[in-house]
């Protein structure tokens, strides 16, 4: 450790960004503790240190439940700076020889910022070799060296003073970002006053030479670990403040019958339903009505001919649902030869009258078992589809806060495996299910005609089968609700998993995360294992039963030896071992179908119960409505969720039409709170937002959503062609997609692809750089042409000159459109026409730039202060 030479190299390219960005936090851990504890063999100062510089320090990155507090899916409940601090803790705390930062300061105000780079790059990772890429140009002064990357070569090397001197491209670069900077307000600054959050008064604990300040040690540290009994209730409380993932619901009980009418309503409703099963009925009927015709046959012979004693009916062969009509008809005829109504079949035109009719009762079994197999199977799938239709319905319409609280493992396990169940299983157990029904009900029937007094017989099996269908029943179906939640945590394991392999890989990360893949492959095993094992044991104790019954029957002929006719003896042990077959069979499919009927119930859950985005209608606006720009907030107050503390607080504002509005403030002030609150993805709690007159929340939010525009702080994409994601609804013609592509600086690279707009762009945007993807989120805003645009840390990733160029080119572009910028990089905001500072909830200060920065006590004067290259260290 002691050779480590320091040694800090800034890699600043206008274009090429050569390393990964670590820009989003994917959810490693269950906690912000457990994010940054990866690795586990880490010593306990750099634990400390991280979580205290880079999560804790500041008041208003302070988390609902400090180090404590659940990280949703992909970062989802932190701001972008916060995930950048996080993921900068993460850094640290790997206690590695070379750190590689790919623009850790992007996404954090300038005070943060600042804060980062002096005491966690400079001082913590002092003994390190620290590569950082920036488009951060002030800091560049304090680096060891510089190296500047242009067209993905090398262009200059060395340290500040000396490129300075030299005259080329890094002195130009610097001159065009301290021109930026500096144009505006070529005054004296005054040198930043500590801010409050800032306050160095705090004592100092030296910790293996890093110094850390009390306040910033985590909340349960060592230090103030001694807890009684009202202290560990807080902490329950406090843990439970900052829980975010609900609990799986998961039903007790049987399956109620809602769930079953939803199914049924799915397929069709309950004519359709019942159609299909009249058609299985009638195919049954028909298979009956072939054998009874055949026995029929053959007992006319047997009348026409009475020497002839040969019978090659043998009830060995029927099939279970032959097992009673004919052979049962055949039985108690053949004693009793009456007048026959029929032809005879001596004569040729009575065998062939036979032959006719049960040649056509086959061609009717063909023909129903067709109708039946498709009546049954498009039912099915029917249901299943349509149930798919309903829940992703319902989930794209759900509130954001659904998304957060419910990680996406347990969103994909409800459209894979719960699907599944419905998509394979349960067609093919519904089809045994009828049949089997089908098949009791017309056994019963003919014997219940023909030998009544076998039913005596049943009944009693009947009622062992029915309790034992109770008693296993409980069982099978909550271990398969157990098995139906266990799935999604391995879900969300996986996906995550791959989501997160850029972060995984370089932190090394790969034993752990195949570790905890296995626990939960295993937990989700078992639970299989046991809902397959209680299948297997109620199957047990029901062949046990049928065996039972069956010998207790043999034995009982065999007792009763002379007083039962022989073919009656043989007929009561066949139809025993038959009927009592098929309703082992049945309890069997009953319980197996009821099990998998809960992933109906999981999906009927989100189906009725899933809260959607309020969908109001009260209003509707004009189709060129805004035709404006004019933005008013009034009073608003935002929480993200009911249990939560407001994140924006009595805000006010007017924004007139074609203003420009620059959004500033501290990673977690609620800039972007405040985009989310404009296009209504959270709910206000209080106050109302008008938009040229219209309040927000009046109208239908396709209306309000289609006619605003906006680029989110992280720059989306979707797998597809260039074209695609600039134009999705193809709208817009190619010499319209290229002149976008001009104004945001694109149009060479994409003439450098071979396929032009045709070009495939990756999942997520992987081929393309951060900065990159950002422009061509602005290229789209331009297409749409939106009388509002609200750009959310549109050009953070991007270098300080292209960042000017765009902000021309907004300019020019939306000169008639109302523009709200909210940037951490002062310079962008610098020509707004008003600059809004905010600070924990609230907008803390507003005026015109110039106006700001005369005044030597505004905010916005000490931001900048802080953002100039002569800032001096803290
Ligand atoms: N989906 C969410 N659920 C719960 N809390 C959230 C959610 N999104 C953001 N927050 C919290 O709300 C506060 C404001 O977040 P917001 O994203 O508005 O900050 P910001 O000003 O945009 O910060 P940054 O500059 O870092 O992007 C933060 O404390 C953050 O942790
Ligand atoms: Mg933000």
């Amino acid at each position: 450790m002691e050779t480590k030479k320091k040694k800090e190299i800034i890699i600043t390219d206008s274009r090429v960004t050569k390393l990964r960005t670590i820009e989003q936090l994917q959810r490693l851990g269950d906690t912000c503790k457990g994010a940054l504890q990866l690795l586990n063999s880490l010593p306990l100062h750099m634990a400390m240190m991280a979580t205290s510089i880079a999560v804790l320090k500041f008041k208003d990155c302070e988390l609902d439940n400090g180090d404590e507090t659940e990280i949703g899916d992909r970062g989802t409940n932190l701001s972008g700076g916060q995930k950048q601090r996080i993921s900068l803790a993460r850094a640290v705390y790997s206690d590695s020889d070379i750190y590689l930062l790919d623009d850790p300061l992007s996404a954090v105000d300038v005070h943060v910022g600042r804060h980062l780079f002096h005491t966690c790059i400079k001082k913590t990772l002092a003994r390190k070799t620290v590569i950082l890429a920036t488009h951060q140009l002030q800091y560049l002064k304090h680096c060891d060296e510089i190296v500047a990357f242009e067209d993905g070569g090398i262009v200059e090397k060395g340290h500040h003073d000396e490129l300075l001197l030299q005259n080329g491209y890094y002195k130009e670069m610097m001159d065009k970002f301290h021109y930026h900077t500096n144009t505006s307000m070529e005054k004296q600054l005054p040198i930043p006053s500590k801010s409050k959050n800032e306050d160095t008064s705090n004592s100092k604990i030296a910790t293996n030479g890093v110094q850390l300040e009390k306040k910033d040690l985590p909340k349960n540290s060592s230090a103030n670990s001694v807890t009684t009994n009202s202290s560990a209730n807080n902490v329950t409380q406090e843990k439970e403040k900052g829980k975010l993932t609900e609990r799986e619901e998961m039903v007790v009980g049987k399956v109620r019958f809602g769930t079953y009418k939803s199914y049924i309503n799915a397929a069709g409703g309950f004519m359709i339903c019942f159609l299909v099963m009249l058609s299985y009925t009638l195919t049954m009927g028909s298979v009956v009505f072939s054998d009874w015709w055949l026995g029929i046959w053959i007992n006319t012979l047997n009348t026409a001919t009475p020497n002839n004693e040969t019978n090659s009916y043998s009830f060995a062969d029927s099939t279970p649902s032959n097992l009673s009509a004919a052979n049962l008809y055949y039985t108690t005829t053949s004693s009793n030869n009456t007048m026959n109504p029929l032809p005879s079949p001596e004569n040729s035109s009575g065998f062939d009258f036979y032959l006719l009719v049960y040649v056509s009762s086959l061609g009717g079994i063909i023909l129903l078992t067709i109708l039946r197999g498709f009546a049954g199977a498009t039912t099915t799938i029917r249901a299943s589809v349509r149930l798919h239709n309903n829940v992703l319905k319902k989930v794209m319409k759900a509130p954001m806060k659904f998304f957060d609280s419910n990680p996406s493992g347990r969103i994909l396990n409800r459209f894979s495996k719960d699907m599944d169940e419905a998509d394979v299983f349960l067609p093919q157990l519904i089809d045994s299910l009828l049949q089997l029904l089908n098949t009791i009900a017309l056994s019963l029937l003919t014997t219940a005609i023909v030998l009544p007094w076998i039913l005596i017989a049943i009944v009693p099996v009947a009622i062992l089968f029915a309790i034992l269908k109770n008693i296993s029943n409980t069982s099978v179906r909550q271990l398969k609700r157990v098995e139906n939640v266990t799935r999604s945590p391995l879900l969300a394991h996986v996906n995550t998993t791959a989501q997160g392999l850029f972060t995984i890989v370089p932190f090394n990360q790969q034993k752990q995360f195949i570790e905890n893949s296995t626990k939960l492959i295993d937990v989700t095993s078992t639970a299989t294992f046991l809902f397959e094992s209680s299948m297997r044991w109620v199957e047990v104790r029901l062949d046990l039963s049928s065996s039972m019954i069956t010998v207790a029957t043999a034995l009982a002929l065999v007792i009763t030896k002379g007083s039962v006719a022989p073919a009656l003896a043989g007929l009561s042990l066949t139809m025993c071992i038959k009927v009592v077959g098929i309703m082992q069979f049945m309890v069997r499919v009953m319980n197996e179908v009821e099990a998998r009927f809960t992933s109906i119930e999981r999906l009927h859950h989100y189906e009725k119960n899933l809260e959607i985005e309020p969908q109001t209608f009260d209003t509707t606006p004009s189709d060129n409505w805004p035709n404006e720009g004019r933005i008013i907030f009034s009073k608003v107050e935002m929480k993200y969720r009911d249990n939560m503390k407001p994140v924006l607080r009595n805000i006010s504002f007017d924004l007139h039409p074609q203003m420009k509005i620059g959004i500033v403030g501290r990673t977690g002030a609620g800039k972007s709170s405040l985009a989310a609150a404009l296009f209504r993805l959270v709910q206000l709690s209080e106050g109302h937002i008008y938009i040229d007159g219209v309040d927000v929340s009046q109208i239908a939010l396709k209306n309000l959503r289609s006619r605003l525009s906006t680029i989110p702080q992280d720059p989306v994409l979707f797998a597809g062609t260039l074209r695609y994601n600039l134009d999705p609804f193809g709208k817009h013609p190619d010499s319209e997609l290229w002149s976008s592509l001009e104004n945001v600086h694109l149009k060479e690279k994409v003439q450098q692809f071979d396929q032009d707009l045709d070009y495939q762009i990756e999942e997520n945007g992987e081929n393309f750089s951060v900065g990159e993807r950002q422009l061509i989120c602005l290229a789209r805003a331009i297409l749409r042409k939106n009388k509002i645009l609200l750009l959310d840390e549109a050009t953070a990733s991007i270098d300080t000159q292209t960042d000017s160029l765009i902000q021309k080119t907004i300019k020019e572009e939306f000169s008639d459109c109302t523009v709200v910028t909210i940037a951490h990089r002062l310079n962008t905001v610098l020509h707004s026409d008003r600059v809004m500072i905010m600070d924990n909830g609230e907008v803390i200060e507003s005026g015109a730039p110039q106006d700001l920065l005369t005044d030597p006590h505004s905010f916005f004067n000490t931001m900048i202060a802080a953002q100039t290259v002569k800032t001096p260290s803290p």
